[in-house]
């Protein structure tokens, strides 16, 4: 799996480096002619998912997959295979996949929870509204989407919808999501764990009060969320599997996939692409998002030569002028590179890190004349 995982692992690191000290001396003629400005209070930023919904969503992994210090363990041994690119090893076993959620999937499903709860969510609410055709005051609470999440076996994007259905539960929602998962390793397990977990009480422990417990709820209803989860190889799905997978489907997610795909065969990931766009309704959204400036090195008549990720998507996706093919979608969000930090406050057995990533979202524009 993840070749990028090592330049994960090295973002990670940037990320907790304290901030470089400029190199030069300050200019005192300069210095002196600037003056701070007194008294200026700095307005509190405003997050965009409450803290304990956060905290919840650390519980689910804990709770599902934390056993311990033997989780602890694994998670070294993970890394290490993972360090040395031997990922047959990093994910050849349950305990290893269960520390890999555990330690990886938290952290993302908190940063793409604060994606979906912000402009990204919201768009993809209005394309629904769209697709619906209905208008705003008819259709709240009535919002039932069918989502395909490619290569997120490991868990971040099941936590993250569950969390956007419960935080969006008091305004206008998402009130069923259906989730279809697929995933080329074994993440079955992992999968049916962590589905079990949003969709049943926190276990609060034995010292919770009476009261506490008749409280506590599942994050959403298990008739609210419906997750299937199919081991399959994306690179070898040919356009009649792709259709039958997009059928109903509005949108379609690529979290920290698509460069390993493009990794694994540059050709088969733009066949896949191009049979999405073929089988995808006007209106069918497609988030991607990847680590920061991630290259795939091509090979043209023997000459190697790298392309940005997104330099391959956007010419799949958009078209190119010069060879005259138009675009198929519209690219409706772009950021090539955006952090999410983890906020103050939040408990949790593992070591955490703060993400950062590119976003892109297109919409599937409408064909016919
Ligand atoms: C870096 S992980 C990302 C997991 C998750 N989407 C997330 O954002 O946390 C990449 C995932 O893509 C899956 N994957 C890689 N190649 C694949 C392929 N050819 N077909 C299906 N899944 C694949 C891996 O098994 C792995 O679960």
């Amino acid at each position: 799996m993840p070749r990028d995982e090592g330049r994960a692992m090295k973002d990670e690191v940037k990320a907790f480096r304290k901030p470089q000290q400029p190199k030069s001396k300050p200019n005192k003629k300069l210095a002196a002619k600037v003056r701070t400005v007194p008294n200026v209070v700095k307005e509190p930023e405003i997050p965009n998912v409450p803290l304990a919904l956060q905290q919840r969503l650390l519980d689910l992994f804990e709770q599902t997959l934390y056993t311990g210090p033997e989780s602890l363990a694994c998670i070294q041994e993970v890394k290490s295979h993972l360090y040395k690119r031997d990922f047959a090893a990093a994910f050849g076993q349950e305990d290893y996949l269960r520390a890999y959620a555990l330690r990886w999937s938290a952290g993302r499903a908190l940063g793409y929870l604060d994606l979906l709860s912000g402009e990204v969510g919201d768009l993809l609410l209005e394309g629904q509204r769209d697709s619906t055709g209905k208008e705003d005051g008819e259709r709240r609470g009535e919002v039932h989407s069918k989502v395909l999440c490619l290569g997120a076996g490991a868990g971040a994007e099941i936590a993250a919808f569950a969390g956007w259905m419960q935080g969006s539960a008091s305004q206008e929602a998402v009130t069923s999501l259906c989730l279809d998962v697929v995933d080329i390793a074994a993440w079955d397990g992992v999968v049916e764990a962590l589905t079990k977990g949003v969709t049943s009480p926190p276990d609060l422990g034995t010292h919770a009060s009476e009261s506490a417990k008749e409280s506590s709820r599942a994050l959403v209803s298990a008739d609210s969320l419906k997750v299937n989860f199919t081991r399959s190889d994306l690179l070898g799905w040919d356009e009649m599997t792709v259709k039958e997978n997009l059928e109903s489907v509005s949108l379609v997610t690529i979290m920290f996939t698509l460069n390993e795909l493009y990794s694994t065969s540059l050709p088969k990931t733009q066949q896949l692409l191009s049979h999405l766009t073929a089988a995808s309704e006007p209106g069918t959204m497609l988030l991607v998002v990847d680590s920061p400036g991630s290259y795939s090195t091509v090979s043209i008549n023997g000459a190697e030569k790298k392309y940005p990720m997104l330099w391959l998507l956007d010419y799949s996706l958009l078209g190119s002028r010069k060879s005259n093919t138009p675009a198929k979608w519209e690219k409706v969000i772009s950021e090539d590179s955006k952090w999410f930090r983890l906020p103050e406050g939040l408990v949790y057995p593992v070591e955490l890190e703060n993400m950062r990533y590119q976003v892109h979202l297109y919409r599937r524009l409408d064909e016919r004349p």
